[in-house]
């Protein structure tokens, strides 16, 4: 079993994880949605961005209930994404440019067009009836009890011609597979290691804590802290998740998902989950036989900008950490509102790009964010996302998923100026892309570069520990990265005002590097000044 090393860390923790949405990166057929060929494309960019490893969002046959969450076959490509023969090609040119290659795999759900469910939906004597969850009407005919689904409505729906309900806690397309079944284990199992034969490096493993619910699908019980004003048919949101998320007997499922990765040398296991920090640890395994990264959306989710809940959070998920589990940082992904959106602007998210790329732990990047794209108001008429589509259009996730902006030209470069992209194009587009930011020494992309190109360049930075600067003023965030001689210090001003950072050990340090791109060299005196939202790097 691999574990965490301090003398050679492995590839997922000294990496930079880059999330592509394909949909949304590059079109190369011309039809408005992007494409593996666009991803093989722009390979390039990502090398010279400084990443080291890419995550897809799916691209398996899907019929796009929920974007490519619902999986009509775990072993193919859809055709509007490609095929087989291309996604080889994008493993290979990876692996040729040193990039790893992580895909996402959707163990929860299948689609309702999966030849496991259109069996399973056949008749109640069908032999894979058992592979999903289906269950009688309750006495008077209603649900077999009160789940509901995170997209709206109860989470589940009747068959009539079997008259069962089957369960899904997404849209009714999603049946939910039965992993208490050793059958269902056994096929899912083995599409794990389809694409480890074909070169795959990693999975990021969508809501890998619901896969098991309870034995006896008991009622959840209401969630007193439900917001006031919610939309009638949130169900899902009015409850607490007691008996759908996170149940004990998930361990031993994930204990033999490492299993069959460790079949394989050198492969990483990322799962998509939440809860309590001492319920999301226990995803590490007891002794590091569980997944290698438990995704950890602390930064993200809830979190206003705000020095000292940034610091505690980093704090308490390091207190949490049993010595042989490697931390990691989300601010971004295909589900959450832009972090330049939430966090208040362009000159926060330049703080927040140091923060990322300079903490303890694997850091996940999304794409668009390394040029500061914002989430995209979406006109109701073009709302695409489930999500929105049955909980309104403030609820959708279409305003973070809209076309990669690569330069000035009238669809951004992402696909042809005749077509239109499946979603509408930031209005900065001309003015905010790629090709205008990487010629500006100054630009959020040129920044992203720089800290990539310093993190791969300093073990500190990589290995070194994590220990909070107590003197640091209360708006701000400072943390020392020591290892061996390397005594680096970041520090980070979340405020729209001038802040000081005195300390003894500030004397003979210099600055590296600065959000604003500009200042390099001695510090005067053991006093760092920091300007109105600048983030330093100073090497002692
Ligand atoms: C989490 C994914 O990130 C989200 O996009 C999807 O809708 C749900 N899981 C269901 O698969």
């Amino acid at each position: 079993m691999s574990s965490v090393s301090k003398s050679t860390p492995h590839w997922w923790q000294r990496a930079v994880v880059y999330q592509v949405y394909p949909r949304s990166f590059q079109d190369t057929t011309g039809n408005g949605v992007g494409d593996l060929e666009g991803v093989i494309r722009r390979l390039d960019y990502l090398v010279a961005l400084g990443v080291d490893a890419i995550w897809i969002s799916p691209f398996y046959p899907s019929p796009m209930a929920d974007f490519g969450y619902d999986v009509a076959d775990y072993c193919d490509v859809d055709p509007l994404f490609g095929d087989l023969a291309t996604f080889d090609r994008l493993i290979d040119t990876a692996h040729h440019l040193h990039l790893k290659v992580i895909i996402d795999w959707v163990p929860n759900h299948t689609s309702d067009q999966h030849p496991w469910f259109i069996e399973s939906r056949a008749g109640r004597d069908n032999p894979r009836r058992d592979w999903y969850i289906w269950r009688p009407p309750a006495a008077d005919g209603g649900t077999p009890n009160n789940w509901g689904s995170f997209f709206g409505g109860p989470a589940w729906t009747y068959d009539p011609r079997t008259r069962e309900y089957y369960l899904h806690q997404f849209v009714k397309e999603q049946p939910e597979l039965n992993w208490r079944n050793p059958e269902v284990r056994a096929a899912m199992m083995d599409t794990l290691r389809f694409w480890m034969r074909r070169g795959v490096d990693g999975f990021r493993m969508d809501v890998i804590h619901l896969i098991i619910k309870d034995a006896a699908l008991r009622d959840n019980p209401p969630d007193p802290n439900a917001p006031a004003d919610l939309p009638a048919n949130d169900l899902h949101q009015r409850q607490l998740h007691t008996y759908t998320e996170d149940q004990d007997e998930v361990q031993e499922v994930i204990r033999e998902i490492r299993s069959v990765l460790d079949e394989f040398p050198d492969r990483c296991g990322i799962g998509e989950l939440w809860g309590p920090l001492d319920r999301w640890v226990r995803y590490y395994g007891e002794h590091g036989e569980g997944l290698h990264l438990p995704f950890n959306f602390r930064l993200m989710d809830g979190m206003v900008w705000d020095a000292r809940q940034m610091r505690a959070s980093v704090d308490a998920l390091e207190a949490a950490l049993p010595p042989f589990a490697w931390p990691n940082y989300v601010l971004g992904n295909h589900d959450r509102m832009r972090l330049v959106t939430r966090f208040g602007g362009h000159a926060q998210a330049r703080v927040a790009a140091m923060m990322l790329l300079t903490l303890r732990g694997t850091p996940t990047l999304y794409y668009g964010d390394e040029i500061g794209m914002a989430d995209v108001p979406i006109p109701p008429d073009r709302v695409q996302d489930p999500q929105g589509l049955n909980l309104g259009v403030e609820r959708t996730r279409d305003g973070c998923r809209t076309p990669m902006q690569w330069d000035g030209s009238p669809n951004s470069g992402f696909c042809p100026p005749s077509v239109e992209p499946w979603l509408p194009l930031a209005t900065d587009h001309r003015e905010r892309n790629v090709a205008t930011q990487a010629e500006d020494p100054t630009s959020l992309l040129t920044l992203y570069r720089r800290l990539l190109a310093l993190r791969r360049a300093t073990p500190a930075l990589v290995g070194g520990g994590y220990r909070p600067v107590d003197e640091a003023p209360n708006d701000c965030f400072a943390y020392w990265r020591n290892h061996n001689e390397q005594r680096l210090l970041v520090a980070l001003n979340f405020s729209d005002a001038p802040r000081e950072i005195a300390s003894p050990g500030l004397a003979a340090a210099r600055v590296i590097l600065s959000t604003y791109l500009d200042r390099e060299g001695p510090l005067s005196g053991a006093v760092l000044a920091l300007r109105p939202n600048e983030g330093v790097i100073v090497a002692v």
